[in-house]
């Protein structure tokens, strides 16, 4: 098939689906009466090659549409397409049928919001407020709109087989998309993979395949976890009655899954009576705009002889940061190494009661045009950079290693790739009791209740998530801590961490 680098695949989100899930989502289909299958993402014919193996009889038409000549017509040089399939070059966004389809399948490009040029963001928006009513947040990939078309475009009665990433369930914009899809459709399985059967190995995000008809929404439907890549998936989706062990498959209420997130294990709303921000307030590290630039090494600042005062210790990345505290010594082994330790915190000083050296450096940056870049322009003058104290424990929330809380007891700052964790009492006793809280395994594994997970089992959290993370009561009651505190204190800490 055709030769594309791996920026080319992710600007078309060119991933092929594998054989053992295409035929999945294509016996979702196989009850005997479907008469067609539309798939408005064609590439290299995953989806017709399982069709032709499963519909034995071939009662199935097949039509497809994709924007790349290249790929169809490499898919045809294979004979992949025969007469029993219409296949055309064709942009689903912008041209989709213009009648009511009974069945659509697709594994839609996956192409994140930031490779979309403007007009199209544009129509995307009209999509989504023409089938939902509502604006879907614009870090939406394209992926969510071919979900939203497509369902919009099924017939009284149709069914709809989707693979995802997670992020569907996950992303900003989850829980108006979940909303509509929730009182208009009735969501009839969805399927989730375990780390080592996932169907993309070289892709960093966790796939799940929806099954969505366009029916009354009904109570319950069945949630199923892959364990082990097998032909049971397949089995269990034709209804044959064989083993199921390398799934597992349970009844979920459709209301909890649709508050829990359906790329969630259930879990009860009631189950648990704390969350961190119980405890803590949680914030997102400094972003600086330009970390090239704010965040230097110490000899970098020797050189440009920028005082001390205008300096504050932070750190850069989840890299720089080994076991689960940091201290002034794991600094300086940094410093050694010739990482970035310093960040250049200056306030609204003006330009001209600062030292020369500053001055000088504050031009180098105007010289490169820092002043325009999109957050530093929001500021004034651009060099100010944000602020905060420096908190008692940073979480690292995205990294090939676990997730994990950090005691700071270096007064580092953090940058984007942290989160700020300020408890609640600043107290020694509170503070060491909070951290064995925190790194008690069963709060960390509660963690994927409220992350974004990824195909190499990482998990993202947002500041928000992370503050309604669940801690466990037993282990509340164990170390001995009490959520005990007024809403002033809540408000005075909370306001010390910015000043
Ligand atoms: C993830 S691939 C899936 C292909 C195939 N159905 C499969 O499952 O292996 C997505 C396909 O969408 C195509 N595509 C990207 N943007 C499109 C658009 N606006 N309209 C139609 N196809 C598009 C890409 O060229 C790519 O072939």
């Amino acid at each position: 098939m055709s030769n594309k680098n791996r920026e080319e695949l992710r600007n078309l989100g060119q991933f092929w689906t594998p054989g053992w899930i295409a035929k999945v989502m294509v016996a979702y289909f196989l009850d005997g009466k479907q008469k067609e299958i539309f798939d408005p993402a064609v590439g290299t014919g995953a989806f017709y090659t399982a069709l032709k193996e499963l519909d034995k009889k071939r009662q199935i038409k097949f039509y497809g549409t994709d924007i790349d000549k290249n790929v169809i017509k490499d898919a045809f040089n294979h004979k992949i397409f025969d007469n029993k399939s219409v296949v055309e070059v064709r942009d689903f966004i912008k041209e989709p049928p213009t009648k009511k389809i009974s069945a659509i399948i697709a594994n839609p490009p996956y192409i994140r919001h930031h490779r979309l040029s403007a007009d199209t963001k544009k129509l995307l928006k009209q999509i989504s407020y023409k089938y939902t009513g509502y604006d879907i947040d614009g870090r939406a990939g394209i992926h969510i709109y071919f979900l939203i078309q497509s369902l919009g475009l099924l017939k009284n009665g149709g069914k709809l087989s989707f693979i995802m990433p997670s992020d569907t369930c996950e992303g900003v914009f989850a829980k108006k998309l979940w909303n509509w899809i929730g009182n208009n459709y009735c969501i009839e399985k969805v399927i989730t993979f375990e780390s080592e059967a996932t169907p993309f190995p070289n892709i960093d995000t966790n796939a799940i395949i929806f099954f969505i008809s366009k029916n009354p929404k009904q109570s319950v439907f069945e949630w199923v976890r892959v364990k082990k890549e097998s032909g049971q998936l397949l089995n269990y989706l034709l209804n044959k009655n064989c083993d199921f062990s390398d799934l597992e498959i349970i009844k979920r209420d459709t209301e909890e899954a649709l508050f829990t997130g359906m790329s969630r294990r259930p879990t009860e709303r009631s189950q648990y009576k704390y969350r961190l921000s119980d405890f803590a307030k949680v914030i997102r590290g400094i972003a600086s705009g330009a970390n090239d630039y704010f965040f230097i090494t110490k000899q970098k600042a020797e050189e440009l002889g920028i005082p001390g005062r205008y300096l504050k210790s932070a750190l850069g990345r989840t890299r720089d940061m080994e076991g689960s505290v940091i201290t002034l010594n794991d600094l300086k082994k940094l410093e050694e190494k010739g990482r970035p330790t310093l960040l250049l915190s200056l306030d609204n000083q003006r330009k001209e009661d600062l030292p020369k050296s500053l001055r000088n450096y504050i031009e180098i940056g105007e010289k490169n045009n820092l002043q325009y870049k999109a957050l530093i322009s929001t500021r004034n003058p651009w060099y100010k950079m944000e602020k905060r104290k420096p908190p008692k424990f940073l979480f690292a929330y995205l990294g090939r290693r676990n997730a994990r809380f950090v005691m700071n007891q270096a007064g580092v700052i953090p940058l984007t790739s942290f989160l700020c964790v300020y408890p609640l009492f600043d107290d020694k006793k509170y503070v060491n009791k909070l951290w064995q809280i925190l790194n008690n395994p069963k709060t960390i594994n509660n963690l994927k209740l409220v992350g974004k997970s990824y195909g190499s089992g990482a998990v993202k959290v947002e500041p928000r998530s992370l503050a309604n993370l669940p801690i466990p009561e037993e282990v509340v009651r164990r170390v001995g801590i009490e959520p005990m505190y007024t809403k002033e204190q809540q408000k005075t800490l909370f306001e010390f961490a910015y000043s």
